[in-house]
């Protein structure tokens, strides 16, 4: 199942992706201020919501991304490579999200901005604002290169089957979507140019930079005001951690290789690797709870997941991982850690 949503006031589509026999589902892109909307979606569908994405950090709207977090528990992605603190999950170029059955394809697609990703599922790309319909996100801010753009699309999208359906970020046209055989026979900006040639005619754009840049863009490397129009209070995540951990109940288990582990760790903490699920699971039995922390909570939110689907409800998922408890001190439980 996929719903594409409309936000008028910044031209962006929000999409919800689902598997009709789990009802799990995956918001890509959603708007702050649309958050209602969304959940209302997923209710009408009977859908609950595993995964918020966003392709980027965006410069033309806040994203939606905690907004819906807070409401649903989902857990928080975007690009490694964004700069985000505020998001769980710093995704990775081949990642495979799991989805129902399947599993979401994380594909980088910099240039845009560096952290730009595109996702793949089921033979539909969902490019944010790498590949547009008959266009191309601009380059010029955000630390965009004309030139990795070129080669993101040109080696990475334009090489998926040519009936890909290519799902944008934005149109400013209406259109919703397009093929990948289509861009590559049609866009403009593209079809048999060289990579000089696209440099020279995004070089030559000249636009007014976005509205809301200056606002959006630092609001969207926490994952977006809260649904109060708040920043987000990176501290309390933090003092989440403190308040819930109880080290003579509680263990405390970091996923992350021996010499990671060695270089720096937490107290209380012991190191397991992550695809050892049995052992975890035994310590999840044999304690209150079991707190999940690795590099950058990618590790721990597989694991965390794995236990979920096991019936083990007491794991929770220290979000951000060591990254963001060694950056700002901003580490979050995730709500959906008593899954089961
Ligand atoms: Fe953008």
């Amino acid at each position: 199942m996929l719903l594409q949503l409309f936000d008028a006031p910044s031209s962006t589509y929000t999409y919800i992706l689902a598997d009709e026999t789990t009802r799990e589902a995956a918001i890509i892109d959603p708007v702050l201020g649309r958050a209602d909307r969304d959940l209302a979606e997923l209710a009408r569908h009977g859908l609950s919501l595993r995964w918020i994405l966003d392709t980027h950090v965006h410069a033309d709207h806040e994203t939606g991304a905690n907004a819906l977090k807070t409401a649903t528990g989902a857990g928080t992605a975007v690009g490694a490579l964004c700069g985000s603190v505020g998001h769980d999950c710093a995704l990775e170029d081949g990642e495979l999200l799991p989805l129902g059955g399947d599993a979401i394809r994380v594909i980088a697609t910099p240039g845009h901005t560096p952290g730009s990703m595109s996702f793949l599922w089921r033979g539909q790309v969902f490019t944010g604002d790498a590949l547009l319909i008959e266009g191309c996100g601009r380059t010029d801010f955000q630390n965009g290169s004309s030139d990795q753009l070129y080669r993101s699309i040109t080696e990475r999208l334009f090489t998926l089957p040519e009936h890909t359906v290519v799902w944008p970020g934005h149109d400013y046209r209406f259109r919703a979507s397009s093929t990948i055989g289509h861009e590559k026979r049609h866009n403009p900006r593209l079809a048999n140019k060289s990579r000089e040639q696209f440099c020279d005619l995004m070089a030559a754009l000249k636009l007014a930079p976005p509205a809301q840049i200056e606002q959006a863009v630092p609001a969207n490397r926490h994952g977006g005001a809260l649904q109060s129009g708040e920043a987000v209070p990176a501290m309390l995540m933090a003092r989440e951690v403190e308040r819930e951990f109880d080290a003579a109940r509680d263990a405390l288990v970091d996923l992350r290789d021996e010499a990671d582990f060695a270089a720096d760790s937490l107290p209380s903490a012991i190191r397991v690797d992550g695809s050892d699920i049995e052992r975890l699971a035994g310590i999840a039995r044999t304690h209150r709870k079991l707190f999940l922390i690795c590099r950058s909570g990618r590790r721990s939110l597989v694991a965390t997941d794995a236990l979920a689907k096991a019936g083990i409800g007491n794991v929770w998922n220290v979000t951000g991982g060591m990254l963001a408890l060694r950056a700002n001190s901003a580490v979050a439980l995730e709500a959906h850690e008593v899954r089961s």
